[in-house]
């Protein structure tokens, strides 16, 4: 059951910030992080993989991590979650997505533009000169995770390719990281999908809204039930209750 007040205010946005999360892409297949049992960072060691020293120390095992990684999500297909979240930006007159999520299946669901603030598994770019290649990524050979592929290299320098993420240790790409504080301290609603929020300082993002006077939805299976003022949890699979929020508001397209 969706809280008649929040049907209400989103129904009467003008701006509105959907901030997403791995949970977002689950429904895909894709597996979060921090999920037990389920989770990438329950079953792989972060610090050997997600860091510019674990590269370093062998790029073949972090560049295989991250091929297994894009392939799973070039098999996956965008679920209901990110439909409708496609959907809502055209109920809405201004809706600005960020996302943590290093796929790309917001994209593919329709959402033109996607703030990604921790980089993308599709645009790599070389470690040394920090060049991105014209040519895309061809399709990995291998479908099997944890498997040594050597990075390709630079055409500019020789250097190597690395995973256009961002890892541990690293910023955050300052214009996506400013872009969503604005759009954080200007939205009416913000909707917060699939995030345990522990990351920072993406994590700062629904509490900026929130403190600059935004209504706060959290869409998450582990929501809890208690909320404050203009906060709310729609406790359950985004599949599932983005859908729901938005047929509510604004009844089918
Ligand atoms: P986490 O794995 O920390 O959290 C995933 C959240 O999604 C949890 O709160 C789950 O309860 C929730 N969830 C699971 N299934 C869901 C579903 N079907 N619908 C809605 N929610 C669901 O993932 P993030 O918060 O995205 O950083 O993690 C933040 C960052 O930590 C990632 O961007 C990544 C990671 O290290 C980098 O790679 C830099």
């Amino acid at each position: 059951m969706i809280p008649a007040p929040l049907i209400e205010t989103l129904r009467s946005a003008r701006n509105v910030m959907v901030f997403t999360g791995a949970g977002v892409s689950a429904e895909s297949g894709i597996p979060t992080f921090r999920d037990s049992l389920t989770g990438l960072w329950e079953r792989f060691d972060a610090a050997s993989l997600a860091t510019p020293e674990a590269f370093r120390a062998d790029p073949a095992l972090v560049w295989g991590w991250y091929e297994w990684r894009r392939m799973n999500v070039l098999q996956a297909q965008p679920n209901p979650a990110h439909r409708a979240i496609a959907e809502l930006a055209r109920h809405v007159p201004r809706l600005t997505l960020v996302s943590q999520n290093v796929d790309d299946l917001q994209e593919r669901a329709g959402s033109a533009e996607v703030i990604h603030l921790h980089g993308s598994l599709h645009q790599p770019r070389c470690f040394t000169c920090g060049k991105i290649p014209e040519e895309p990524l061809s399709m990995p050979d291998e479908p099997e995770g944890g498997r040594r592929v050597q990075p390709p290299q630079c055409a500019v320098c020789d250097g190597q390719l690395r995973p256009g993420v961002v890892w541990f240790g690293e910023s955050l790409p300052l214009d996506q990281l400013n872009a969503a504080f604005a759009a954080a301290e200007l939205c009416d609603v913000l909707i917060s999908v699939g995030t345990s929020g522990l990351v920072y300082p993406a994590a700062e993002v629904p509490g900026l809204a929130w403190r600059a006077g935004a209504t706060v939805v959290h869409v998450n299976p582990q929501a809890g039930t208690s909320h404050g003022e203009r906060e709310y949890a729609l406790a359950g699979p985004a599949g599932e209750k983005l859908p729901e929020l938005i047929q509510q508001a604004f009844g089918r397209s």
